[in-house]
């Protein structure tokens, strides 16, 4: 039985206003099918910045930018399971509606990963006391993944204050960088915002590191391929269907480096949020839904396949994201080229696998590629699921105002302006966040 949801939809209407001629969204919540359509108030908070929009449409007509022309939309239903049970409980969420939902993106979008390696040995290949003129200690580590006789190794990076709780343990924040080196330098010769070391440490996280294509190439070859850890661990999927893809190969990277951070007695491993930008942000949210382990996770601009809703087409569309990058998708979702609206789950399911973790939502002013509202009400429609865990998210009408950041208990978002990019402005904010909601130690995590 396919699922629908009738409780929220989004409307658009233009209308004209005196001496403007413009394009302006009207929101309506719509109720219950029993309840009838209210609310109609006009979006409040942030707006597409009219010049943006008129730049991309004269450079690209083909997409759209508009949220009048952001079609009526039905999402399938978060808790309503695919035998028509209504989830009610975490109970049923925890056992029954949260393994289907995982399996939906598995075979749809991620592909099948596969399950975590045998035995995974560690070899600290650095150490250096007085990083960051003396703020910080620097470990580089090797990572090697050993299963069924092959094996596979990459490195990662961690930086973690001197100065550290009573404990000694710092929580940690783990960036999959998808750029080069130089944006994401452990040895800090190269600063630059997308990675900023020092203020993360001075902010009292170790910040940690990986390149993703040290784990597997962004690039869509065979060659290419052969050369990541999916050219040694094939995983449980079929190339044809649900074999695992680029995006999910980076969150596994994200789990390897956390069985790592488990092992390091100067992190918190209870408190480890994975954090990622645009196609790393895809990664990041994945790493999240998949290894529980992560306490927090931070999609920035993150956009189509990632945080922002599918159905709603506005910016890249899902044909235009699978023609492009095919590798980094299953081939099953390129089934749903033109056809968003038949896919059996939306990205609001994908965030809601992550609760009732800490989650933080990211968009920039300029990049309607990405569909910043998409991305916000995404968060909004994770909302039930936390719900389960007496926790929220954020109304369809709340969508904060540029550099006004919102935060709900386990959940945050902000819109920052500029372009797409990760910048300092957004590891503040997402410190800020996670200065909020760890303020006290937890328990041990288990095993993903
Ligand atoms: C492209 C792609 C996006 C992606 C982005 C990035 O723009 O279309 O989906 O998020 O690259 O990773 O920078």
């Amino acid at each position: 039985m396919r699922c629908i949801n009738l409780w929220t939809s989004v409307v658009q209407l233009r209308f004209r206003t005196m001496g403007l001629t413009g394009t302006a969204a009207l929101l309506l919540a719509i109720l219950p099918v029993t309840g009838q359509p209210v609310a109609s108030t006009q979006p409040t908070g942030w707006q597409p910045n009219p010049a943006v929009l008129t730049a991309l449409e004269s450079k690209n007509t083909k997409w759209v930018y508009r949220e009048a022309e952001v079609p009526a939309y039905t999402l399938p239903e978060a808790l309503v399971c695919a035998d028509g049970t209504k989830v009610t409980t975490r109970q049923q969420w925890e056992q029954k509606r949260r393994p289907e939902t995982l399996e939906l993106f598995e075979k749809y979008e991620f592909g099948r990963s596969p399950k975590a390696p045998a035995d995974v040995r560690f070899e600290v290949l650095e150490t250096k006391a007085d990083a960051l003129e003396g703020a910080a200690t620097l470990k580089r580590v090797s990572i090697t993944s050993i299963d069924a006789g092959k094996s596979f190794a990459f490195s990662a990076a961690v930086l973690i204050p001197n100065k550290r709780p009573t404990s000694g343990r710092a929580p940690a924040l783990l960036l999959i960088n998808h750029r080069n080196e130089r944006s994401g330098d452990p040895t800090r010769q190269s600063r630059v915002e997308f990675w900023p070391a020092e203020e993360i440490i001075a902010r009292g996280y170790a910040a940690a590191i990986f390149q993703a294509e040290a784990v597997d190439p962004d690039n869509g070859s065979t060659g290419a391929r052969a050369k990541g850890v999916r050219g040694v661990f094939a995983g449980p999927g079929n190339p044809e269907q649900d074999a695992w893809a680029t995006i999910a190969a980076w969150a596994w990277g994200a789990s390897r480096v956390m069985d790592y951070l488990q092992t390091d007695t100067q992190i918190d491993a209870t408190r480890v949020g994975v954090v990622g930008h645009s196609r790393g942000g895809k990664a990041a949210l994945w790493a999240g839904a998949t290894d529980q382990r992560f306490a927090l996770v931070m999609s920035n601009s993150s956009g189509r396949g990632g945080a922002s809703l599918t159905r709603r087409k506005l910016g890249e569309s899902l044909r235009i994201i699978n023609e492009r990058f095919p590798y980094w998708f299953n081939a099953n979702y390129k089934k749903y080229i033109d056809r968003e609206n038949e896919l059996p789950f939306d990205q609001h399911q994908l965030l809601a696998l992550i609760a009732p973790r800490a989650l933080y939502v990211a968009s920039s002013d300029a990049d309607m590629w990405a569909d910043q509202r998409g991305e916000f009400l995404s968060l909004v429609q994770a909302g039930p699921v936390y719900g389960l865990y007496g926790a929220k998210t954020f109304a369809a009408d709340a969508m904060p105002e540029l550099e006004t950041p919102l935060t709900n208990g386990s959940v945050g978002y902000h819109i920052r302006r500029g372009e797409h990019d990760l910048k300092l402005y957004d590891w503040q904010r997402v410190m800020d966040f996670a200065d909020k909601i760890w303020t006290k130690p937890k328990a041990d995590p288990g095993k993903p």
